[in-house]
C-alpha cells in the first residue's frame, strides 16, 4: 500500500498529536508561554481555555439521513426537547438545561478497556473522524411513559464495537458517563452510585438499531442531551440511553446499571419496552408524546419489534422488561 509521508515539521500539530494529547498540550503551553513571558495578568484556569475552542463538529451538519428508520409520529419540537430531560448528574428535575451548559466538552477523552485486543485512549473527534456518519429518526420511550421523536446524528455501535477490537470472551459492552462534581452538582449527592453507568449484550450492541449520537435536530449535541457522546437504543425504556459517555469496557461480567444500583426491584438490565408489563408504580399501557396533546398505545419493543426481538428468544426466565 501507498502511504503518502509527509516530514514531522509539514503536519500541523493537531495531525501530528493524537488530539486528547493535543489539546492538553494546548492548556499546559497556554499556560507555560505566559508564565515564561513575566505576565501577571490574571489568566483563565487551563480548562476553561480549552473549553472555548471552537466545536470543531460543527461543518459535519447536517448529515445525510439514513431513510430506512421511519417515524409514525411528527419529529418533537427541537425547543420543547431541549428543555424537558433527564440527567441526574445536573439535578432531579428536566429542567436542567442551564446547568448542564457548564460541562466541558473539550478535551473529551473516552477510554476502551476490557477484554479487548488493546486497550486504548482516543479522543472523541479522532473517534468520530474514523465512524461513518448518518442521521436517524427514532422513537424514545421513557420509563416515566412520555415519548419523543428524535433526529439524531451519529454512528452505529457496532462500529465502535468493531474498533475496539473485542476477544471472544467478550460478553458485555459496560458504558459510563463522566465523573466530575466540580461541574456537576447531583453529583454531589452522594446516595447515587456515581458513575452513571448501563451496559448491553454484546449481541445487543452490534444490532443495526444500536446507536451512538453525537448530534441532534443537524447540529452538534446538546449539552443536555448528553454530548459530546451519547447511546440510543430505541427499543429500550429511555434509562439505558447513557449520556455522557467516557468510558467503554468489555466484559464477561453483566454491568450493572445506575438505575439498577438504585432501584433493584425497579430497574433491571435489560429494560425493553412491553407496555403489557407495567412498572411497579404505575402502567406501561399508554404514553404522553410530549409537545403533542395526545396519549397513545405503547407498543412491544417500542415499535422496534421486528429489528430485535429476536435477541431475546431463550430468554423467557428472565426480566426482560423492566
Ligand atoms: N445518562 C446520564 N448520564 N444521566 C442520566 O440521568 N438519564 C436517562 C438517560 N441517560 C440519564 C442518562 C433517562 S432516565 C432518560 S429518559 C434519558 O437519558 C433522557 O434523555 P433526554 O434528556 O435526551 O430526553
Amino acid at each position: 500500500m501507498h502511504v503518502l509521508r509527509r516530514r514531522g515539521w509539514e503536519i500541523p500539530e493537531r495531525l501530528a498529536t493524537p488530539e486528547h494529547l493535543f489539546f492538553n498540550r494546548r492548556a499546559v503551553l497556554g499556560g507555560g508561554v505566559a508564565a515564561a513571558a513575566g505576565l501577571l495578568l490574571p489568566s483563565p484556569a487551563p480548562a476553561q481555555r480549552v473549553a472555548d475552542l471552537p466545536d470543531p463538529t460543527k461543518d459535519l451538519y447536517p448529515l445525510k439521513r439514513n431513510e430506512k428508520y421511519t417515524l409514525d409520529r411528527p419529529i418533537t419540537d427541537e425547543k420543547l426537547n431541549a428543555s424537558y430531560n433527564n440527567f441526574y448528574e445536573f439535578g432531579s428535575s428536566k429542567l436542567i438545561a442551564k446547568q448542564a451548559q457548564a460541562l466541558k466538552l473539550r478535551p473529551w477523552v473516552i477510554k476502551i478497556d476490557g477484554l479487548v485486543e488493546k486497550p486504548r485512549e482516543i479522543g472523541i473527534d479522532d473517534l468520530i473522524k474514523r465512524m461513518p456518519l448518518e442521521e436517524r429518526l427514532y422513537r424514545h420511550r421513557c420509563v416515566e411513559a412520555w415519548s419523543m421523536a428524535i433526529p439524531w446524528s451519529g454512528f452505529p455501535l457496532a462500529e465502535l464495537v468493531k474498533f475496539a477490537e473485542p476477544l471472544s470472551g467478550a460478553k458485555y459492552l459496560r458504558m459510563e458517563s463522566f465523573l466530575d462534581s466540580a461541574v456537576a452538582s447531583g453529583q454531589r449527592q452522594t446516595w447515587y452510585p456515581w458513575p452513571y453507568v448501563e451496559g448491553l449484550t454484546l449481541a445487543e450492541a452490534t444490532n443495526e438499531l444500536a446507536f451512538l449520537a453525537i448530534g441532534a435536530y443537524g447540529h452538534p449535541m446538546p449539552k443536555q442531551h448528553g454530548a459530546p457522546l451519547r447511546l440510543a437504543v430505541p427499543w429500550k425504556y429511555g434509562f439505558k440511553h447513557i449520556k455522557s459517555i467516557t468510558r467503554f469496557t468489555f466484559t464477561d461480567q453483566r454491568p450493572k446499571g445506575f438505575w439498577e444500583a438504585l432501584q433493584p426491584a425497579e430497574y433491571g438490565f435489560w429494560a425493553n419496552v412491553n407496555p403489557e408489563v407495567p412498572h411497579p408504580r404505575w402502567s406501561q399501557a399508554t404514553e404522553q408524546l410530549i409537545g403533542l396533546d395526545e396519549r397513545r398505545p405503547t407498543l412491544l419493543f417500542n415499535g422496534y419489534a421486528e429489528y430485535v426481538a429476536h435477541l431475546y428468544k431463550g430468554l423467557e426466565g428472565e426480566r426482560l422488561w423492566a
